[in-house]
């Protein structure tokens, strides 16, 4: 008899659903996309109600395709950092504030100056981000005190789809990292945390190992086991089989994210690399910036208004490279490693001969920029990197980042979140599968390429403190 596996990737702007046979291999996938609203400046939700209902579209289309009651086991991976909140009778309470919200400047410089990093990141292993949830109870419990004193459930995206799917209420170690209320290094919540935070630990989810069990879902002529699943980063490691010390994933999605995995607990040198729980039974460092393959989508979407990304394909020689233009992609603020909701992108050294093709190659190279920002707070040089996500697609964004790290990268074209989510779920049903990530091409950097990268990164870097000041006065 036939044995499958679906791994679920709840991202921020689709929810992808992968249907792998009992090897791991790719059977069939399904894409539904949900709104993203911005309702003020710096301010990002989503309504968990319209998670749901793309997983359940998702779900139906990926089952047309086989016997449902073949499918063994369910692993959900996604978006992390969501403040999800529901009521006595699980009603939702507001709209979901997500990873990349930063409303939260008030409450972020409180948890740091007022608590202090040090604390934090003694109780926690890390300190305090925006978009981290602590910060985002805090602003709720202030701003919309009638909402706080109705909730009695707080949980992650990806959890109040595996609530729905099982009726269990639980959460998994790696994503539990992201809250800011969890002891990284003991891997179980913090009391001192939820006492700073007002929550009682009967509202939080259960927690668990990211490939353990947590129930059965039924839904859809289904009976499979349901595995408490991972935070989107540590899904793609194990998506693109990033699991040992040594190993480097970037993944380039609507965030950018530069994943090591450790043995071990680290706590960080530079709190603003954060320490977090992987979803194989250790650790990951890993730094986020809140902006990659969005500004991208950004620049072709809403500024040029058209799709056709393979026409803006900048040509990329040295010379191209060397123009004097420089992009910020500070769209949404930034958090790695300036932990700044205020800052906002930009565009410096524009001239008269700067066109489509001349901003679209300074996109590409600003967010690579950021992202060797990432890089330089890792304890150790990468010289080697798997990278992952939507922005893959992009051949000379893969020459532009592979010089501007000067390091060999290898581009994984499968969908690791939900491929990650995937092995998840054959772990939690007692048949694991090992992943063997399908490469699509090696990226050598190009030493000339390299040279004059070195160059601009050192100007890109100086950028940031002459204008952080500027954007934190309103007008
Ligand atoms: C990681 C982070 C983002 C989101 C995007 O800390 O905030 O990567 O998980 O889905």
């Amino acid at each position: 008899m036939n044995q499958y596996y679906i791994g679920v990737d709840l991202g921020t702007s689709s929810v992808k659903l992968l249907l792998t046979d009992g090897a791991g291999r790719m059977i069939g996938e399904a894409t539904e996309t949900y709104p993203l609203s911005f309702p003020h400046p710096g301010w990002s939700e989503q309504d968990p109600a319209d998670w749901w209902a793309a997983v359940q579209r998702g779900l139906q289309r990926l089952l047309a395709q086989i016997d449902p009651a073949q499918v063994r086991g369910v692993g959900v991976g996604g978006q992390m950092h969501g403040l999800v909140m529901l009521d006595a009778n699980d009603r939702i309470l507001r709209p979901a504030i997500l990873w990349n919200d930063t409303r939260t400047g008030k409450e972020t410089a409180y948890l740091n100056q007022e608590i202090g990093m040090e604390a934090l990141q003694a109780r926690t292993g890390n300190i305090a981000f925006a978009g981290f949830t602590a910060p985002k109870v805090l602003w709720v419990r202030a701003n919309e005190p009638k909402i706080f004193a109705q909730c009695r459930k707080i949980c992650l995206p990806k959890d109040y789809i595996n609530y729905l799917l099982t009726g269990v209420f639980a959460t998994d170690v790696s994503d539990a990292s992201g809250t800011l209320y969890f002891d990284v290094e003991h891997r179980r919540w913090s009391p001192e945390m939820l006492d700073l935070l007002g929550l009682d630990e009967t509202m939080l989810p259960a927690v668990y190992e990211s490939g353990a069990p947590i129930g059965r879902t039924t839904l859809f002529g289904l009976d499979a086991v349901v595995c408490a699943g991972a935070g989107g980063n540590a899904a793609a490691a194990i998506g693109t089989a990033t699991v040992r010390d040594g190993q480097c994933n970037i993944s380039l999605g609507t965030s950018g994210t530069v994943f090591l995995p450790t043995e071990t607990y680290v706590r960080t040198k530079n709190p603003a690399l954060h320490s977090f729980c992987h979803a194989n039974g250790k650790w990951h460092l890993m730094g986020c910036i809140l902006s990659a393959a969005s500004c991208n989508q950004w620049l072709v979407e809403t500024v040029l208004q058209t799709k056709d990304y393979a026409a803006l394909t900048p040509a990329l020689t040295p010379d191209a490279a060397a123009r004097q233009l420089y992009f910020l992609p500070y769209l949404s603020g930034e958090r790695c490693p300036h932990n700044d909701g205020a800052v906002r992108g930009a565009f410096v050294g524009l001239t008269h001969a700067d066109g489509r093709e001349a901003m679209a190659l300074a996109v590409l190279e600003g967010v690579s920029f950021a992202i060797r920002d990432c890089v330089a707070l890792c304890p150790t040089p990468i010289r080697a990197a798997t990278v992952c996500g939507g922005g893959t697609k992009n051949p000379v964004w893969m020459q532009v980042l592979a010089a501007v790290l000067n390091a060999r990268l290898q581009v994984i074209r499968n969908e690791g979140p939900a491929l990650g989510g995937a092995v998840l779920a054959a772990q939690a049903d007692g048949h694991p599968f090992e992943v063997a990530p399908a490469v699509e091409a090696v990226i050598e950097p190009d030493p000339a390429l390299v040279a004059v990268y070195e160059k601009k990164y050192a100007k890109f870097r100086t950028l940031y403190p002459m204008l952080k000041d500027f954007f934190k006065e309103e007008l």
